[in-house]
């Protein structure tokens, strides 16, 4: 067991709001906009304010640097001034002397809005030329080229696909504590997956040079992406406040306002046709995707980069052209959640392959897995899958789990009954590792070893649950081998570690993990070096000693960016990832198809690992992706009004994934020699690549309820999630 797990166990793991309040720490509560879109007329606080406890009230007006929190595009106020664009936008900050006070005033405030219509639709957002960012397409056929294979095809299949969005439902909402220190400096305690963003902003809303920013990251209850780049205002707010107030100012989000006003998964719309030969071959595929990207971008177009970059699979198609459009519309910004637009491009060609198959009247694993990427092949952005595990994964999957031996079994089920049906859903993943932006993929360690030899690991990842902590502590023990009792891995903090990019894109451990591999390294080299010298054996601790009355440096810095990485974005061609990772998962669900409700029956995965840092992590972080990914796709249902209103405001009306829903049987295994040459000892990323395993769950289920209904005007049922109401509208017409 980890540290980290038997301290969370104890309730002994110290979480943003659980950190000891300074003297005179005073609370803000965010006052936010209860409509999509309008005018802000007048914006009435002065019953707020002389409400009891009430230290002061914060809008744009107090901002003395930018008003802007915006990192890839500058569209989002930290304050709405003269207009909102999409409910649960803050508005202005009330600081009291205690969280209840704060809240209780900010039911005070009064805002007269002129309410305009809200766009809530991606396509109706394109129609109009809402665009966050220029669209964009990606693929290794013009036009012509793809008109031309198109024609030459056995079978052409069009149709649509959409996806929901999907809450984070961290345990831990967005939380963070900031607090003045002497000479103008500024601390924050903030639950962030990016500790630089946050103090990039804070210091440009503060007015205050970095260096007078020091944030600190002890460990987040989880983020899934969702404290990625929206951890941001919050900790913005409480450095405001700290700032104006000259008071620490805690800002602690309760579960409904986190859900109103942060950033979930982005729902998407899609067009696609696909082209096959009479082998099942696929000749050509064309797809449209409409990203719902919310009011402002946030991290959007790098989602939507995510999305061209999958949009093709596990698969090798010789003519494809994906477009992508990143529809600005009057819903909360979206934002990174595992997968980062991967899952939706991989799900709207799964959608094309599942049709297609029934056109065809094949099973859909037999067209799958003869479209399979092999060594060599070009990705349609021109980058070569080399260490492709696609096939192998494919097919150890298929004879471990005996795919065969489950269809016949899966056949006979349905000839049997007439009720119940089951499902079977294969699912191949090839997910990118790396930052799709290049510049991010840097990372820096900062190792001291004390002279007692205990040793002391910084870098800038942050623990959020993923074991990043314990992976670290792991590679340090190995380089250095003393034991691994002496080493530490110390709270995350922009002072130690400086220019740091998010824990993130599944890279935490292999951009740290190698900074710390360097710095490791180097001192193991000066520490041998000693050795040689006193040329008998010492035991760590007088090693370390002798190391220090020698005088030699017992600290070391390092710096790691990942080789070979470029991309053009004006050709659409070049290497945006250090390696792939590849899997496949066999999933059977059963449906009950008087009620629409269904079981996962099982799920048997054989994924790739690498060479695992940590097997158990590893296999927790499969275990929790699929839980997610299945979640994602049948039961999560976010819903917002025609008025832009979030419906799905509280756990009693938005359904998490919890045992009840999980699989029966979950079986996992990591393909064996895998190591991979491309990462931290051959390693590979794991934290992300899992959750589309749960693509094959929606499959298993709609499969099983198309044995039901076969006639051809059920329509073609495939927009997720897979709800049990839907799949009952389905079934039952
Ligand atoms: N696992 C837990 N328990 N909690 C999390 O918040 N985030 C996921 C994944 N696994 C997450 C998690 C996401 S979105 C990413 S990108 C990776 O962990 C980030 O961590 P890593 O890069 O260290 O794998
Ligand atoms: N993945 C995850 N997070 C990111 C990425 C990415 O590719 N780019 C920027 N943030
Ligand atoms: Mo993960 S969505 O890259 O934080």
């Amino acid at each position: 067991m980890s540290l980290d797990a038997a301290q969370h166990t104890r309730g002994e793991s110290l979480f943003t709001d659980d950190l000891p309040e300074p003297e005179g720490c005073t609370f803000g509560a965010v006052f936010t906009s209860t409509i999509a879109h309008g005018k802000v007329l007048a914006l009435h606080t002065d019953e707020a304010l002389a409400a009891p406890g009430v230290v002061r009230i914060l809008t744009a007006a107090d901002v003395p640097g930018e008003n802007q929190i915006g990192a890839i595009v500058p569209d989002e106020p930290l304050f709405a001034e003269t207009d909102v664009h999409h409910e649960g936008q803050p508005i202005a900050m009330v600081i009291a002397t205690t969280p209840e006070a704060a809240r209780a005033a900010r039911h005070l405030i009064r805002v007269d809005f002129k309410e305009l219509e809200p766009v809530t639709c991606p396509r109706e957002a394109a129609r109009r030329g809402h665009f966050i960012v220029p669209s964009r397409t990606l693929g290794n056929a013009n036009q012509a080229k793809l008109t031309d294979a198109f024609k030459k095809a056995h079978v052409v299949v069009e149709g649509t696909a959409s996806m929901g969005g999907q809450e984070h439902l961290y345990l831990e909402n967005q939380a963070s504590l900031a607090a003045p220190l002497e000479g103008g400096r500024m601390r924050i305690f903030a639950g962030t997956q990016g500790p630089t963003a946050v103090q990039r902003v804070a210091a440009r809303v503060l007015d205050l040079p970095m260096s007078a920013i020091e944030v600190e990251v002890k460990r987040l209850g989880g983020g899934f992406g969702g404290k990625e780049d929206q951890a941001t205002p919050w900790a913005t707010f409480a450095a405001l406040g700290a700032l104006v107030t000259g008071r620490p100012v805690k800002v602690a989000l309760q579960r409904e306002e986190d859900m109103i006003s942060t950033g979930k998964r982005h729902p998407y719309d899609a067009d696609w046709k696909i082209g096959l030969d009479e082998e099942g071959k696929i000749v050509a595929y064309e797809a449209t995707l409409f990203q719902n990207a919310g009011a402002s971008a946030d991290l959007s177009p790098a989602i939507l980069e995510r999305s061209l970059f999958h949009g093709t699979g596990s698969y090798f198609v010789p003519a494809t052209r994906i477009t992508a459009h990143s529809c600005r519309t009057n819903l909360v910004p979206f934002t990174a959640f595992r997968g980062f637009g991967g899952p939706q491009g991989m799900f709207v060609i799964e959608s094309a392959l599942a049709r297609a198959a029934e056109v065809m009247g094949r099973n859909p694993e037999e067209l799958q897995a003869i479209n399979l990427l092999t060594e060599g092949d070009r990705f349609p952005f021109g980058q070569i899958a080399d260490g492709c595990h696609a096939r192998r994964g494919f097919q150890e999957a298929a004879e471990r789990y005996d795919l065969a031996g489950q269809r016949n079994s899966v056949d006979a089920f349905n000839t049997a009954n007439v009720r119940h049906k089951r499902g079977l859903g294969v699912m191949p993943v090839c997910f990118g590792i790396s930052f799709t932006n290049t510049m991010m993929n840097q990372a820096g360690a900062l190792v001291h070893i004390y002279t007692d030899g205990s040793v002391h690991v910084a870098t800038g990842a942050v623990e959020m649950g993923q074991g990043v902590t314990a992976k670290l502590r792991a590679i340090a023990h190995h380089v250095l081998e003393c034991d691994i009792e002496r080493i530490t891995i110390a709270t995350t903090s922009t002072t130690t570690v400086a220019n740091t990019s998010p824990t993130a894109a599944s890279a935490g451990a292999d951009l740290n993990g190698m900074a710390v591999k360097i710095a490791c390294e180097q001192l193991r080299q000066r520490l041998d070096d000693l050795r040689a010298k006193l040329d008998r054996k010492t035991a760590w601790p007088e090693l370390i000693a002798t190391a220090h009355a020698e005088r030699i440096h017992l600290s070391c810095g390092a710096h790691y960016s990942t080789p070979k990485l470029e991309y053009n974005k004006e050709l659409e061609s070049g290497n945006p990832f250090a390696y792939h990772v590849f899997g496949t998962a066999i999933t059977q669900a059963t449906v009950d198809c008087l009620r629409g409700t269904y079981t996962i029956d099982s799920v048997h995965i054989v994924h790739d690992a690498g060479r695992s840092l940590a097997p158990l992590i590893d296999q927790g972080q499969v275990e929790g992706a699929l839980a997610q990914g299945i979640g994602w796709l049948t039961l999560e249902d976010l819903q917002f009004s025609d008025q832009g209103r979030l419906l799905s405001r509280a756990l009693a009306t938005y359904k998490a994934p919890d045992i009840y829903s999980s699989p029966g049987d979950v079986r996992v295994t990591f393909l064996e020699d895998a190591d991979n040459p491309t990462a931290v000892l051959g390693s590979k990323g794991i934290g992300e690549p899992p959750l589309m395993y749960g693509i094959g769950a929606y499959f298993a289920i709609r499969a099983a309820a198309r044995q039901f209904r076969t006639r051809a005007n059920g329509g073609d049922l495939l927009q997720a999630p897979l709800t049990p109401e839907r799949l009952l509208m389905y079934l039952h017409g």
